[in-house]
């Protein structure tokens, strides 16, 4: 279906729809360029392990939660695998509104449930309710603690975490780097020294997709998300979208930053 001028300004107005892609008819409701492909590929790579992993009776038996879901168009793209239940979980109220406002003038009806709220307060808002499947895409790199994330989803998250998130590039960890980290611990008995590497940048909560306060936001490498997934107690990280796999399929040069998918 075609919105007319008034759905186009109200859409306009509630705006910008910054990482969905809200589809109906010959009309596409999206905003940054840069960013194009980017949650056709998420969307995909989803269903794509979650097909993977389980049957469409296991799926059907599972419920999933979605951590920082924006307008929620993530989940509902998934929508029509059979999950038992779905919630998307949104600090924003403001970004629950947007899609709401785009379901209703692209005659969009979704099975998704929405929930104000956030990773610092995930227990009252999920009423202690424990998830099969955890999504959380485009998160990890807009707080200040990506270790503390991991801990706060990792009580939600009953079977699998599907993780998506910009990604230090790890061949920034040279040998001084790894000397000065001096990865000595018991820990490291019997396994490969593994260190990772962070960067900080400050970031407001200016953009409907940002930090929800003013923070210094950590960029972690994949080697510090996957040890932060296991002090947080997910267990088999393990890389489903390497940062060239992901941009040759998502960004196609337009956004030069490095990120990757993972699965604990
Ligand atoms: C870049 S957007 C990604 C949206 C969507 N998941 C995707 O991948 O396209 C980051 C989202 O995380 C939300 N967010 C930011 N800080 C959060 C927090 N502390 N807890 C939960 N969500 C948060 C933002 O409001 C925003 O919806």
């Amino acid at each position: 279906m075609q919105p007319s001028l008034a759905d186009i300004e109200a859409l306009n107005a509630h705006g910008p729809y910054n990482d969905s892609v809200w589809t109906a008819g010959g009309a596409v409701l999206t905003h940054e360029e840069a960013l194009s492909g980017r949650g056709h590929y998420l969307a995909k790579t989803l269903r794509e392990v979650l097909t993977a992993r389980f049957t469409r009776g296991e799926l059907a038996e599972m419920s999933i939660a979605d951590i920082g879901c924006y307008d929620g168009w993530i989940p509902h793209e998934v929508s029509d695998l059979p999950f038992r239940k779905m919630v998307g979980v949104e600090p924003r109220l403001k970004n629950i509104r947007k899609g709401e406002l785009a379901r209703k003038v692209f005659g969009i009806d979704t099975r998704v449930e929405f929930r104000v709220g956030g990773l610092e307060n995930l227990e009252q808002c999920l009423g202690g309710e424990v998830f099969d499947i955890v999504v959380s895409t485009g998160l990890l790199h807009h707080v200040e603690s990506p270790a503390e994330a991991l801990r706060a989803m990792r009580p939600r998250c009953g079977r699998l975490l599907f993780l998506e998130t910009i990604a230090l590039d790890s061949r920034k960890i040279g040998d001084r780097a790894r000397a000065g980290i001096e990865p000595r611990d018991v820990v490291y008995f019997g396994r490969a020294k593994t260190v990772g590497m962070s960067g900080n940048k400050l970031e407001s909560s200016y953009y409907d997709g940002s930090a929800t306060g003013l923070e210094v936001v950590s960029i972690s490498s994949f080697e510090t998300i996957a040890l932060s997934c296991e002090a947080a107690g997910f267990s088999a990280p393990k890389l489903e979208a390497d940062p060239d796999a992901y941009r040759r399929a998502a960004w196609k040069g337009r956004r030069p930053f490095h990120a990757v998918i993972l699965t604990a």
